[in-house]
């Protein structure tokens, strides 16, 4: 299925060319003007007048540099949100679907208009690298517009939830914030929308966007703060239903909560989770070994390894084993590690000091355990900020490997050629199901492989990063999600009554 044939009037965002020294110098002149801006946040509640006292938020890269400052919500202000919001629900849900639709589509050309701001922010609050934040910005705009064009298709005479809680990641700070939001509000739902701590003035940034763009202050409402504000949401007796991305054991709090009541049509209240993984990629030794090196780095370090999708374990067939990793070595050591405003920059910092003490922890109990370890040398000025040095541990299997280790850290197994449907089970019996990549140049082994792999998302002789909306619909099973996947045609659908009528493409 093609998706240009379902929607040919949709594109998706273009982005800017990092290799053109034109667009390249025209982009770092607008990013130094956004880094002289000092952005200020807190929380967006009709009728919410009290101040509050501000926090500055830092870069990552940098500890000394303070990005902006930010007040948090308190509970009081979640109760008072949650009972605006089942009032702002009542009048945006009469508003057509047709000028839902327009709100987002404006949304989407005002953020690519203000992309290198936005992308500035991005950079300095989260360590995103520039071709990152590009991505971050583009991920957002697709968002906007393919949710805009579904909804017109599908949601002319479907019924609302009633106010939405959004809980997002700070690793995706504006797409899956934006993301998660705007498909609640095009079906008709007000949103309460709570960004990760971590994150939240480009959080803000998106929300005044958005509300520029025609959606009322009344339907978006802003909450920023920690996990208590996050809990307090989803306990708010008004909620109608959760979107929430960010790790399996907060979801399944989130679970727990939402168990306890029922909506006001006395149904469960639906959660929609997009989790954590273990992913892997098996490569065997009829894969091109210069291919699987981009690959393999790509999918592990990119992002500084923060990425839901990055690789976790990479499974070498054991005869080209040695060969691979040497290669793998060589490309580590040529990474380019430092502050994000260095435009070259591949791998940024993690994004908080307790990050990094976890990932460090990690490394060191699996040096302990006899695990053999190499690392990278990280450059001096990386001491200003949260760094991680790139990391591959050869481990003896699967089971070892616990919880998701958030970072830039590599995991190693080789295995034999007759056991690969054992390693198939055992990457499927660590619980986790997001995503998976295959290296290899036979089409047998491509079909059994593909047949027997229990992922959301499996990519053949590639990376498994930056599934593009509309075109690779991004989400997980077991451990790593509720499904439906985000940027696919099933999303919409689970933001409405179930029993309203939904025209599926
Ligand atoms: P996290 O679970 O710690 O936090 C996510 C969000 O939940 C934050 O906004 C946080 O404030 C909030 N929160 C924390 N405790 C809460 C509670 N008790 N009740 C309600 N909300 C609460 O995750 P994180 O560290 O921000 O993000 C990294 C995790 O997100 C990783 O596990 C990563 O794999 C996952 N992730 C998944 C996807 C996906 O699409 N599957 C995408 C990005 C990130
Ligand atoms: N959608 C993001 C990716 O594919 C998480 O990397």
């Amino acid at each position: 299925l093609n998706p240009r044939d379902l929607y040919p009037e949709r594109r998706n965002s273009r982005g800017i060319d990092l290799s053109n020294e034109f667009s390249l110098a025209a982009l770092s002149d607008k990013l130094e003007q956004s880094g002289r801006e000092m952005p200020v946040a807190g929380p967006m509640v009709p009728g919410l007048g009290v101040e509050r006292k501000r926090m500055p938020v830092r870069n990552p890269a940098d500890l000394q540099e303070i990005v902006g400052y930010c007040a948090f919500a308190v509970e009081r202000d979640v109760r008072h949100a949650a009972r605006e919001a089942a009032k702002g629900e009542a009048k945006w849900a009469e508003v057509p679907v047709e000028e839902r639709a327009a709100c987002l589509e404006r949304a989407a050309d005002m953020m690519e208009a203000d992309m290198e701001r936005l992308m500035g922010l991005t950079m300095r609050e989260a360590g995103k690298s520039a071709a990152n934040a590009i991505a971050e910005v583009r991920e957002a705009v697709d968002f906007l517009r393919y949710y805009a064009v579904q909804a017109r298709e599908m949601l002319a005479e479907a019924e609302p939830l009633g106010p939405i809680v959004c809980i997002s990641p700070w690793n995706f700070p504006l797409a899956i914030f934006v993301g998660q939001a705007v498909a609640a509000l095009v079906a008709g739902n007000s949103v309460l929308a709570k960004p990760a701590e971590e994150t939240p003035l480009i959080a803000a940034e998106a929300v005044r966007l958005l509300h520029r763009a025609g959606i009322p202050e009344s339907a978006l409402l802003f909450l920023p703060g920690a996990g208590d504000v996050g809990a307090a949401l989803v306990a708010a007796p008004e909620i109608e239903g959760v979107m929430f991305t960010g790790s399996t054991e907060v979801a399944k709090l989130i679970e727990k909560e939402l168990a306890t009541r029922l909506s006001r049509h006395g149904a469960p209240i639906p959660l929609i989770a997009e989790t954590g993984g273990q992913n892997a990629m098996i490569v065997d030794s009829s894969a091109l070994a210069e291919q699987v090196v981009s690959d393999v780095i790509g999918s592990a370090f990119d992002s500084a390894g923060q990425r839901c999708s990055a690789l976790r374990v990479l499974c070498l067939q054991e005869e080209i084993a040695d060969r691979q990793l040497a290669m793998l070595r060589g490309a580590l050591n040529e990474l380019c590690i430092g502050n994000t405003e260095m435009l070259h920059t591949d791998v940024g910092p993690v994004i908080t000091q307790e990050a990094r003490e976890m990932i460090e922890g990690h490394v060191a109990r699996m040096e302990e355990a006899g695990c053999k370890v190499e690392r990278v040398a990280l450059p001096p000025e990386t001491e200003r900020g949260t760094f991680v040095a790139p990391t591959i541990i050869e481990i003896a299997s699967i089971d070892w490997l616990g919880r998701e280790v958030f970072g830039p850290v590599l995991h190693v197994v080789r295995y034999k050629r007759r056991d690969l449907m054992k390693l198939i089970d055992a990457i499927n019996d660590t619980g986790y199901g997001l995503t998976f990549g295959l290296h290899t140049r036979l089409d047998e082994t491509i079909r059994q492989v593909t047949d027997r792999i229990e992922v959301g998302n499996v990519y053949v002789n590639r990376n498994t990063i930056g599934a593009i909306v509309g075109v690779q619909p991004f989400g997980g099973c077991g451990l790593s999600g509720t499904g439906p996947k985000a940027g696919g045609p099933l999303y919409l659908g689970r933001l409405v009554r179930t029993g309203a009528k939904v025209a599926l493409p």
